[in-house]
C-alpha cells in the first residue's frame, strides 16, 4: 500500500462523507446517506488501520511498508481499545432509547474532545514544533477542552443528572470573554516562546488548558433547559472543529475534512436552531432562555380546562375533513408513533385529509419526529415542516397535538413576558377543535404554561398517547 493509495483512499471516504451529509437531507434518501456514511467511514478505519500496523509514517513516494512497522505492544495498544471501544458503541447504540440520543450525542462530542486535547498534548510533548504546528495544537487543545467539559455538561444536563437550571456567576459574559481574552493572548506567546523555552512552553499549555476546561463548564452551565437545542448543536459543531484542529496536528487529511464536515454541518444546524426558536446565538451563549426549569405561568389564571373521551374524539375525527397531527416529544415516550401511523392510515380509508406539522424543536434532537414517523411507515408527502403548514390551521377541522406542548404554546405569540415570547410555533389553537393528547396538566420541557389547555376549543385526552390513540381506533 503505498502512499499515494491512502491518500486516495481518504479522498473517497471523504467523498462518500459528503454524499452522505447529502443523503440525510431529505426523508427519502437518508437511508442511503447512512449506508454512505458508514461505508465511508468502515473504509476510512480500515485504511487507517492498516497504516498504522503495517508501519506509520508513510510519505510521498515512500510505501508504508518500507517505514517500520511498530513494537507487537503498540500494535496491541492500538487494537485493544478499538476492540473495546468498537463494541462498546455498538451495545450503547442499540441500547439507547431514541429519547436517550442527544445526551448520547453529547457524551460522544465530550470523546471526540477530550481526544483533540490529547493529541495537541502529545504533538507538543514528542518535540520540535514549528511555528505555524504550535498554533495548530495550540489552537486545538482549547476547542478540545472547551468540547470536553462542555458536553460532560450537556449530558449531565440532558440525562437530568444534573439540575438544567442556568448556573448565574456574578458577570458571566465578562468571565467568558476574559478566557476567550487569555486564550488570545497565551497563543500568541506561546507561539513565540515554546521553541526556544520549553519549560514554559509545558506551563503555557497546562495554563491554557486549565482556562478553556473551566470555560466549556462555565460556558454551558449557564445555558438554560429551554436553549438546549441550540447547545447540543453548538457542541456537534465544535467537536467537528477540534477534530479538524487534531487533523492539522497529525497532518492527517482525512480527519481535517471529516472535522470540518462535521463542524460546519453542526454550524449550519445551530443556524437552523436558532431560527427555529428566533434566538439570536449569542443571547444562548449570554444564557437566560428557558433559564430557570420553573413553571412559569403557573401562577395566571387561565380558567379551566375540558376533558374529552377518546369515544368522543372519535365521532368528531368522522365528522373531519381535515384534521393535521402536530406530534411531539411524549409521542415519542409513548412510542405512539405505530399507533399513529394506523389512525392516519384508517382516517385517511374513510377519506378525511391527514396531514403532519412538525416544529423543527419538536422533541429531543434535530429530526426527532421525522424518525420516527418514518419508522412507524408515514408517507413523506403528508409530513410538512411548521412552516409549510402553518397558515391552513385556520381551515382545519381538528388538530390532534399528540404529546407537544412548548412548540404549540400560543404564549410565545401573546405573552411578551413568556420566556418562550418570539418563538415561532405551530398555530394549532386557530383550528376548529383541538385535541390534547398527554397525561396531565404538567407543563413541558421549559416548564412554561401552555394556555393552549384553556381555549374554548380545546379539550384534554388524558393518558398515555399510545392506549388513547388505540382507543380512538377502536371507536373508529
Ligand atoms: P414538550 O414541550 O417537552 O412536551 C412534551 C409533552 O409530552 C409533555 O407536556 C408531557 O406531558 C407529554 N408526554 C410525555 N409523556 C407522554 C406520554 N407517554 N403520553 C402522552 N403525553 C406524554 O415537547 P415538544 O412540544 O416536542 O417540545 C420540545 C421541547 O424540547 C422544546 O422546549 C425544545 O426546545 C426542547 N428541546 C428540543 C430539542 C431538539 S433539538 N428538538 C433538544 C432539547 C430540548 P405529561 O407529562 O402531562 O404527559
Amino acid at each position: 500500500m503505498s502512499y499515494s493509495l491512502q491518500q486516495g483512499a481518504f479522498i473517497i471516504a471523504g467523498l462518500l462523507f459528503i454524499l452522505a451529509l447529502a443523503g440525510l437531507s431529505k426523508h427519502e434518501t437518508s437511508q442511503r446517506g447512512n449506508v454512505l456514511g458508514s461505508i465511508g467511514m468502515a473504509a476510512a478505519l480500515v485504511i487507517t488501520i492498516l497504516g498504522t500496523v503495517l508501519g506509520r509514517g508513510g510519505t510521498e513516494g515512500v510505501t508504508v511498508e518500507a517505514v517500520s512497522a511498530p513494537p507487537a505492544w503498540m500494535i496491541a495498544a492500538i487494537l485493544v481499545p478499538l476492540a473495546v471501544g468498537g463494541v462498546l458503541g455498538v451495545v450503547k447504540a442499540r441500547r439507547v432509547e431514541m429519547t436517550g440520543m442527544p445526551e448520547l450525542i453529547a457524551l460522544f462530542h465530550s470523546f471526540v474532545g477530550l481526544a483533540a486535547v490529547l493529541v495537541g498534548w502529545v504533538a507538543y510533548l514528542e518535540g520540535d514544533t514549528t511555528k505555524l504546528a504550535a498554533g495548530e495544537l495550540f489552537v486545538g487543545v482549547f476547542i478540545g477542552a472547551v468540547t470536553f467539559t462542555g458536553s460532560i455538561i450537556a449530558y449531565l444536563k440532558l440525562s437530568a443528572k444534573m439540575n438544567s437550571k442556568p448556573l448565574m456567576l456574578p458577570h458571566h459574559n465578562l468571565i467568558n470573554l476574559a478566557a476567550v481574552a487569555a486564550f488570545l493572548i497565551l497563543t500568541v506567546v506561546f507561539v513565540l516562546v515554546q521553541g526556544d523555552n520549553r519549560p514554559l512552553g509545558y506551563v503555557l499549555l497546562a495554563v491554557m488548558t486549565l482556562i478553556s476546561l473551566a470555560l466549556g463548564l462555565h460556558l454551558v452551565a449557564s445555558i438554560g433547559g429551554g436553549d438546549m437545542p441550540v447547545v447540543v448543536s453548538m457542541l456537534n459543531s465544535y467537536s467537528g472543529w477540534a477534530a479538524a484542529a487534531a487533523g492539522f496536528t497529525l497532518n492527517n487529511d482525512l480527519l481535517i475534512i471529516t472535522g470540518a464536515l462535521v463542524g460546519s454541518s453542526g454550524a449550519y444546524l445551530r443556524y437552523i436552531m436558532c431560527k427555529a426558536m428566533n434566538r439570536n446565538f449569542i443571547s444562548v451563549i449570554a444564557g437566560g432562555f428557558g433559564s430557570d426549569g420553573a413553571v412559569v405561568g403557573e401562577a395566571k389564571d387561565y380558567g379551566s380546562h375540558r376533558e374529552i373521551s377518546a369515544p368522543e374524539a372519535a365521532e368528531l375525527l368522522k365528522a373531519a375533513s381535515s384534521v393535521i397531527i402536530t406530534p411531539g416529544y411524549g409521542m415519542a415516550v409513548a412510542q405512539a408513533q405505530g399507533a399513529v401511523a394506523d389512525l392516519t392510515a384508517k382516517l385517511r380509508a374513510l377519506g378525511v385529509e391527514v396531514r403532519f406539522g412538525i416544529h423543527p424543536v419538536a422533541g429531543r434532537l434535530p429530526g426527532h419526529m421525522n424518525v420516527l414517523l418514518a419508522e412507524a411507515k408515514v408517507p413523506y408527502d403528508i409530513v410538512l415542516e411548521m412552516d409549510e403548514i402553518n397558515d391552513d390551521f385556520e381551515s382545519t377541522d381538528v388538530v390532534l397535538v399528540i404529546g407537544a406542548n412548548d412548540t404549540v404554546n400560543p404564549a410565545a405569540q401573546e405573552d411578551p413576558t413568556s420566556p418562550i415570547a418570539g418563538m415561532p410555533v405551530l398555530e394549532v389553537w386557530k383550528a376548529q377543535q383541538v385535541i390534547v393528547f398527554k397525561r396531565s396538566m404538567a407543563t413541558g420541557y421549559a416548564g412554561v404554561q401552555n394556555p393552549l389547555f384553556f381555549k374554548p376549543n380545546a379539550a384534554m385526552l388524558f393518558g398515555d398517547a399510545k392506549q388513547r390513540v388505540e382507543d380512538i381506533i377502536k371507536a373508529l
